[in-house]
């Protein structure tokens, strides 16, 4: 047991005491950042004259050689470590002596480690933004050679207007695009250094706060000691953005499960991304898709508990602070293994157009059109309304579509009805008449897919 504070104590630690209190085993994931933070903190204390140039040099080296030896594994983060800031500080003073002793001048496990978790953060929301960035292109793609896929568009599950594979997947664009704004909101937002707030009250040395800010590119210092080393906030805005992240990739999973399923038929998900069954040699199962669904439930657990562990801690540090990092580690390692695996999924996913049209063709999904039709020509339209169920009815009795009915049959329900109606209510015009922004139709449809690119480009 190696420990920063023993000289008060006139008893070892109990063993069961240690273990529960140490973090060692999961806060070693930063020892990076805990580097990173120490550096800029050294480079501060020389300029301010509180350690030599020498002392400086001989700590930045010998934190150098940790990061080098640990990255390369010739230095395992033991669990005789309380933490990674006590493993960082021991190793320091064995490989450098007495300068080494000096490393936490001005400065408190508690700032240390509320600096070590932003950095930590802060580096994997740029991580995760990229995962997203890549969807967005796989869905970019899709929507770019889908402008004239034909399928239905659902509300209740129950098939409603035709839309187009582009448009579809492009719901999932918006949504994904929109994430992507939270992270940066996020970023924005958590981007000051809480660096020499010390335990919760500053320190009495003259530190330059805003040096240290600038070198590990915070945009300021934070402006209130205690605040510093108690604010949680951006953990639980990111787990909140992640559980927003889940959630649609949740609902997408569900629809390629449902796709993908016997009956639908829409899309052959890859041979690469479909498990099989030890029973059933016939099957081919969605897992990756039931995954990345099923996981979803750990991201809003770690945003549950998160928000449960702060919600009765006073001001300011508090020890219930160190269970935000389990639970949020697992839940950006799992997004982000969500979000590359279901690039991958839906990248290689073959669909079946045909089968998407036809099923769009026979769900009445151009009744609402062959309403419009006859508004189009005088008919008010709850009139029409009623007059199309009638027709609908019809197909429903002989088991045809809308498009199978003979003329007389339109004709006799309604006179209004000329040849014409046949062509009025195609797939294509369907389709191709919902000009309006947003709308399915083609135009439209390459305006926002031309915009996509552009913002693709951009950020
Ligand atoms: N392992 C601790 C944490 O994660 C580091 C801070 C310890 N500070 C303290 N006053 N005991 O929160």
């Amino acid at each position: 047991m190696a420990q920063l504070w023993g000289g008060r104590f006139t008893k070892e630690t109990d063993k069961l005491v240690y273990n529960f209190n140490a973090s060692i085993s999961f806060d070693q994931k930063f020892y990076e950042q805990d580097i990173r933070g120490s550096k800029a903190h050294v480079k501060m204390l020389a300029k301010q004259g509180i350690l030599t140039e020498k002392e400086r040099d001989q700590i930045l080296e010998g934190l150098e050689g940790i990061l080098a030896d640990v990255k390369a594994g010739r230095l395992a983060i033991t669990s005789e470590y309380e933490d990674i800031h006590s493993f960082v500080e021991a190793n320091l003073i064995d490989r450098i002596g007495d300068p080494g002793k000096k490393l936490h001048t001005g400065r408190s496990r508690n700032d240390q480690v509320a600096l070590d978790m932003k950095l930590y953060v802060r580096d994997e929301i740029d991580e995760i933004d990229q995962e997203i960035k890549s969807l967005l292109e796989a869905l970019q793609k899709i929507m770019e050679e889908n402008v004239h896929t034909y399928m239905p568009g659902f509300t209740h599950l129950q098939k409603a207007q035709p839309v187009t594979l582009a448009h579809h997947v492009g719901a999932y664009f918006e949504m994904f695009r929109r994430d992507r704004g939270r992270l940066f909101d996020i970023r924005k937002r958590m981007n000051t250094c809480p660096l020499g707030a010390g335990a919760l009250a500053g320190t009495t040395y003259p530190l330059d706060r805003e040096y240290t800010a600038q070198l590990l590119d915070f945009d300021e210092p934070t402006r209130n000691s205690m605040d510093s080393v108690s604010d949680r906030d951006y953990v639980i805005e990111l787990l909140s953005a992640l559980s927003t992240v889940m959630m649609h990739l949740s609902r997408f999973s569900e629809e390629i499960i449902l796709w993908n399923s016997n009956e639908y038929r829409f899309v052959e998900i890859d041979d690469a991304y479909s498990t099989g069954s030890s029973i059933m040699p016939q099957k081919k199962n969605p897992d990756i898709a039931e995954l990345v669904r099923g996981k979803t439930g750990r991201v809003y657990g770690a945003l549950t508990s998160i928000l449960t562990t702060m919600k009765g801690i006073p001001l300011a540090y508090n020890k219930d602070m160190q269970e935000d990092k389990e639970l949020t580690f697992d839940a950006i390692d799992t997004v982000k293994g969500c979000l590359a695996l279901f690039t991958g999924m839906v990248s290689t996913m073959q669909f079946n157009k045909a089968n998407m049209e036809a099923s769009a063709k026979n769900g009445f999904t151009n009744a609402t059109d062959a309403a419009d039709y006859l508004v189009n020509h005088g008919v008010p339209f709850r009139d029409a309304h009623g007059i199309v169920g009638q027709l609908v009815l019809k197909c429903i009795e002989k088991g045809i579509s809308l498009d199978e009915l003979s003329l007389e049959e339109y004709k006799e329900i309604s006179p209004v009805f000329e040849q014409d109606i046949y062509e009025a209510i195609s797939m294509k015009t369907c389709v191709e008449k919902r000009m309006t922004l947003g709308a399915p139709g083609p135009d439209v449809m390459e305006q926002v897919i031309a915009g996509n690119k552009k913002y693709l480009e951009a950020n």
